[in-house]
């Protein structure tokens, strides 16, 4: 059976695991380890928004892989302007070996995933950004030595990374608590998704108290992509959502500040903040290879 990762909980907390596993490997022998992995497939990469991290971190990691990618975008194709995603996928599941796709509505991935019969990665949906919670969980490993108990805090809205980070840590037995204005936190779906897990999620619209003894201080843009319209409206809301030294007073010595990034200077977070001495978000970043290339090994090794 064809395996896709649309989702953080696509994959069971244990598997999650092996690969996080497999991604320190990968990370430890970078230009080594796996390297003919891929040699031989295509994997074709679909992009509806923009991207630096999300396009070079598969692209390198491919190659590395001995793979090669087919880069296709929203202008040079037809999807959602002619061309149905059903119609697209069935074509491009004869010609590829997995498609990594980044989308506004989740269900294109779902449509993608069920006519393509090759692995559908979810690289970035207005829903969920599957690829960034694994790097991020990574990332938290790494620094902490552990996410089991762990007081991760996610300050702004309840969006795609918080969703995807949020549940991933969940499941592996983190308490993560997403500080929001009112009517900005998750979906309660989504939180619902959360029950039965090792960790929890908790909502607040008090950051402060949110802040208080967090290990992991964490925040992304006021503004999604897509939501550009809003930015004047969002700017008012999310002012006192900002990752501070205000909130950095409250957390425990030893917090790590992350951004999957993009970041908007000034907005949700400061210069001093993304490059002082508790950043973690230049390793998160480079995480993204790793866990990536150790995600295709799963699907497609
Ligand atoms: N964090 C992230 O996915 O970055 P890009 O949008 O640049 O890919
Ligand atoms: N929430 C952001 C994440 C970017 C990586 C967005 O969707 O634009």
């Amino acid at each position: 059976m064809v395996q896709h990762y649309l989702s953080e909980l696509d994959l069971e907390p244990a598997e999650t695991r092996e690969v996080l596993e497999l991604a320190r490997t990968l990370k430890m022998e970078r230009g080594h380890a796996f390297r003919d992995t891929l040699r031989g497939k295509h994997i074709a990469l679909y992009f509806e928004k923009p991207s630096v991290r999300t396009r070079v971190s598969f692209t390198v990691g491919v190659q590395e892989l001995g793979g090669q990618v087919v880069e296709l975008s929203a202008t040079n194709t037809k999807l959602g302007k002619g061309e149905h995603v059903e119609d697209f996928a069935s074509v491009i599941g004869r010609y590829a070996h997995a498609l990594v796709a980044r989308v506004f509505d989740q269900s294109a991935l779902h449509a993608m995933s069920r006519y393509a019969g090759i692995p559908v990665i979810n690289a970035l949906s207005d829903d969920r950004h599957p690829c960034q919670a694994l790097a991020d969980v990574l990332t938290i490993f790494e620094r902490k030595g552990r996410i089991e108990g762990l007081k991760v805090v996610f300050v702004g809205e309840g969006n795609n990374v918080a969703t995807s980070t949020g549940l991933l840590a969940a499941s592996l037995g983190a308490q993560f608590v997403v500080a929001s204005p009112s009517g900005y936190g998750l979906r309660g779906d989504r939180l619902a998704e959360a029950k039965g897990m090792s960790g929890s999620i908790a909502q607040t619209s008090d950051v402060v108290a949110a802040a208080q003894g967090a290990d992991v201080l964490y925040t992304d843009t006021w503004i999604s992509m897509g939501q550009e319209a809003e930015t004047a409206e969002r700017r008012k809301i999310f002012a006192e959502y900002r990752l501070d030294t205000r909130l950095l007073d409250e957390a425990a010595s030893d917090v790590i500040v992350m951004h999957c990034l993009p970041a908007v200077r000034g907005e949700e977070i400061d210069r001093d903040l993304m490059y002082g001495k508790h950043s973690a978000i230049w390793q998160q970043a480079e995480n993204r290879l790793h866990v990536q290339k150790a995600l295709l090994c799963r699907l497609l090794g």
